[in-house]
């Protein structure tokens, strides 16, 4: 066992001195990777805003804003560990936040509790454990719900939002949708990027890793007084950035392909310091830890406390109930792909068989496309996001 983890440590140092070509990343790549979200959109000529929006739980977001006022909103959220940079690290003419903001949507960019930006509390801070207790559930509960009133009270003339989401990002929603349905009216469409919900059919050396050793490993972090997710996040920033970008480039360009999907034709080099200095802007154990359940169970169910009179206190069940899926009653615009590692296709078409509105179903064309793809593909534009704009376009004009 141990002989095995070594055989494969040592290639993956190895692969790094093979490649002899070293890099060279320009000084604005570089400079990218050290500005703030609203920095980086400013640097592009774009108009920016921050705007501190409280969650009814007491959190204080901070949401960016590309600001067009008066047109249709549209409401960016992030997935797992990520924030809202996600949505323009790769420039104009690439990312899909500056894409939509060319075609005259008002741009909003989610950043839930947790992370960088979002990291006030009323009456905690993030040293308290209870700063750290919420997952997909409470993002989809308290956060996005807070969100969306905001904008839609700064707006009269709009009732709806667009919502796009990648990962987590529509975990959350459609947690928000069957917990909160009243808000599925304030959606005009849902985006859902690279959806996860069921875990029945994904099965990849990271998930059999995760399934013997998550527990234990939860259980060992608890121990030690660890509730965020990384702990010293700006600590594992900073080396992340330093081994990724230089040194162990390609080996961790190998680690970041086996855990998201394999593509290394559209995986573009270059753009390796933003993406790793972006990204683990910060999230919670318990946040991974429910989703470690529902790669356990394979269900969409809420969060196992792992004792059956919490669970009755909290759900009047011994067993946490499912998330009840048929609630998420907006339109909803489904892309998935076969490559992504994270989310399979066949657990995504499970569930547009239960979603009762779904208005655009699309397993990708490109059948390499990965879990990072859907957010930085060099061809991202043809092979994505044309679709995406083309649907909400319809949508727009009620065609759809
Ligand atoms: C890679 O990203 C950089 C920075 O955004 C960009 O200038 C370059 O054109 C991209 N490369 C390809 C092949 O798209």
């Amino acid at each position: 066992m141990l002989g095995k983890y070594i055989v494969l440590i040592w290639i993956l140092l190895h692969s790094n001195f093979a490649y002899s070509d070293i890099l060279k990343y320009n000084s604005s790549i570089l400079e990218d990777a050290h500005l703030t979200t609203p920095g980086l959109i400013k640097k592009h000529g774009y108009k920016v805003e921050t705007h501190k929006i409280e969650t009814k739980d007491g959190y204080l977001l901070g949401i960016h804003r590309i600001p067009k006022p008066g047109a249709q909103p549209v409401l960016m959220v992030h997935g797992l560990g990520d924030s809202s940079a996600t949505w323009v690290l790769s420039g104009p003419r690439s990312a899909l936040g500056y894409l939509l903001s060319d075609r005259g949507y008002d741009i909003w960019l989610m950043n839930i509790r947790g992370n960088r930006y979002s990291r006030k509390h009323r009456k905690y801070i993030p040293l308290n454990r209870e700063f750290w207790d919420f997952s997909f559930h409470e993002n989809g509960f308290y956060d996005i719900p807070a969100v969306i009133d905001y904008i839609l009270k700064r707006n009269e003339e709009h009732t709806q939002v667009h919502y796009i989401g990648h990962s987590q990002g529509t975990t959350a929603a459609f947690a928000m949708g069957a917990e909160r349905p009243e808000y599925m009216k304030k959606i005009k469409l849902l985006t859902a990027l690279a959806p996860v919900a069921y875990f029945r059919n994904l099965r990849t050396p990271a998930t059999d890793f995760l399934k013997i050793h998550a527990q234990t490993l939860i259980n060992l972090v608890r121990l030690f007084g660890i509730f965020e997710f990384p702990p010293e996040r700006e600590v594992w920033n900073r080396l992340t950035y330093q081994i990724c970008s230089f040194a162990f480039r390609n080996t961790c360009q190998y680690i970041m392909m086996l855990v998201m999907g394999m593509d290394s034709s559209q995986f573009n080099e270059t753009l390796i310091p933003i993406l790793t200095s972006h990204y683990l802007a910060g999230s919670s154990v318990k946040a991974l830890e429910h989703y470690y359940q529902l790669l356990l169970t394979g269900g969409f169910y809420k969060l196992n406390y792992l004792n059956p009179t919490v669970n009755i206190r909290k759900y009047g069940t011994k067993y946490p109930p499912e998330y009840k899926v048929e609630n998420i009653d907006c339109k909803v615009a489904l892309y998935y792909s076969r490559n992504d590692r994270l989310t399979s296709h066949k657990d995504v078409q499970n569930l547009r068989k239960k979603l009762p509105n779904v208005v655009h179903d699309e397993l990708l064309a490109y059948s390499k496309f990965s879990h990072l793809d859907f957010l930085v593909a060099i061809d991202v534009q043809k092979l994505l996001y044309d679709s995406v704009l083309r649907v909400m376009q319809k949508v727009d004009r009620g065609e759809l």
